[in-house]
């Protein structure tokens, strides 16, 4: 009963994880959740091929019981994800023409919003900067058919769905200065420029014991978004083992949590969460990435991350 994430967060930060709404089944994981976090994220519930695998038929049970289940505790939800290639089912892909992509996106985006208008924070895009050369924005995603401003168009609808909405570009590999964050900063500079809706920036944070924060530049990287005046999230941080869990292994895990979340507190980010909440529940389950061992038991880098706090 030692002290919890969201119980040492200072005021206007949130500390998330995301959750899948069949583990909610299991009482001791809906009790850890309710008691560390403020925030969850539907790991896949919310995600094109869950809610509408087939055009027009919209699928929200695993969605809504995690809204649901977070709302009478009181805790928020961010939305994830409305426009994502790597969820986009096939029928997507046979769509050629812009104008009916471009409809089939603000009808996606629509629905999604205005069965959840208790969801003020969605990340409306996702992962649409390419790791190729350069940077450009992947050319294998279905929703390229739109046009290249399918970005901007899917901020104008999601803000037209919910105008009181927080709307999110989120990406990979960017929270340190690199090439591709150097891209993402281009590419929302220029469409805050334009005047498109959007209002914050979510860095996933998948990244692996050896990862150095300090090196990487992530304080200096989240403080530039900053100054474009853009909220800025921590979204799906994890942070696995090369080899199994020793404890220098398990110190050096707390190490990187601790200093990313020093970093995210220096530049002044609101949300900060976990994709996941124990090692057993990640995607990532064999190289024990989380901060709750597999028994839901804290491990050092729960100390650490309180420590940051
Ligand atoms: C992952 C989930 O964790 C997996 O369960 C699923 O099979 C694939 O998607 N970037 C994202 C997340 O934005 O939605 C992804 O989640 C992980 C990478």
């Amino acid at each position: 009963n030692g002290p919890t994430l969201k119980g040492s967060a200072p005021p206007g930060l949130r500390v998330g994880a995301a959750v899948s709404a069949a583990l909610f089944e299991d009482p001791a994981y809906a009790a850890l959740v309710a008691r560390e976090f403020s925030s969850v994220t539907p790991e896949n519930a919310m995600k094109w091929q869950a809610t509408e695998a087939n055009e027009g038929t919209f699928v929200y049970g695993l969605a809504d019981a995690i809204v649901t289940w977070a709302t009478r505790h009181g805790i928020a939800v961010r939305g994830h994800t409305l426009i994502w290639h790597d969820s986009a089912p096939g029928w997507l892909y046979q769509i050629r023409d812009a104008a009916r992509m471009r409809q089939v996106m603000g009808a996606h985006i629509r629905a999604l919003m205005t069965h959840y208008p208790q969801v003020t924070t969605w990340d409306v895009v996702n992962e649409a900067v390419s790791d190729a050369p350069g940077h450009p924005l992947r050319a294998n995603s279905p929703f390229a058919v739109a046009g290249p401003d399918y970005i901007a168009h899917a901020f104008r609808e999601a803000h037209a769905a919910n105008p009181q909405a927080r709307l999110y570009y989120n990406d990979y590999s960017a929270d340190g200065i690199n090439g591709k964050s150097d891209a993402i900063y281009a590419l929302l500079r220029d469409l805050l420029a334009q005047g498109v809706p959007i209002h914050g920036v979510g860095f996933q944070a998948h990244l692996d014991e050896t990862y150095d924060v300090t090196a990487s530049r992530v304080t200096e990287n989240l403080r530039r978004f900053r100054a474009l005046g853009l909220d800025v999230h921590l979204t799906e941080v994890d942070v696995t083992l090369r080899g199994p869990p020793t404890p220098d292994a398990l110190k050096r895990q707390a190490r990187v949590y601790h200093d990313l979340l020093t970093a995210c507190r220096a530049a002044g980010c609101s949300n900060f969460t976990l994709w996941g909440v124990t090692d057993l529940s990640s995607w990532r389950a064999a190289a024990y990435p989380l901060p709750f061992d597999d028994d839901g038991r804290p491990k050092p880098a729960h100390a650490a991350l309180i420590a940051a706090l």
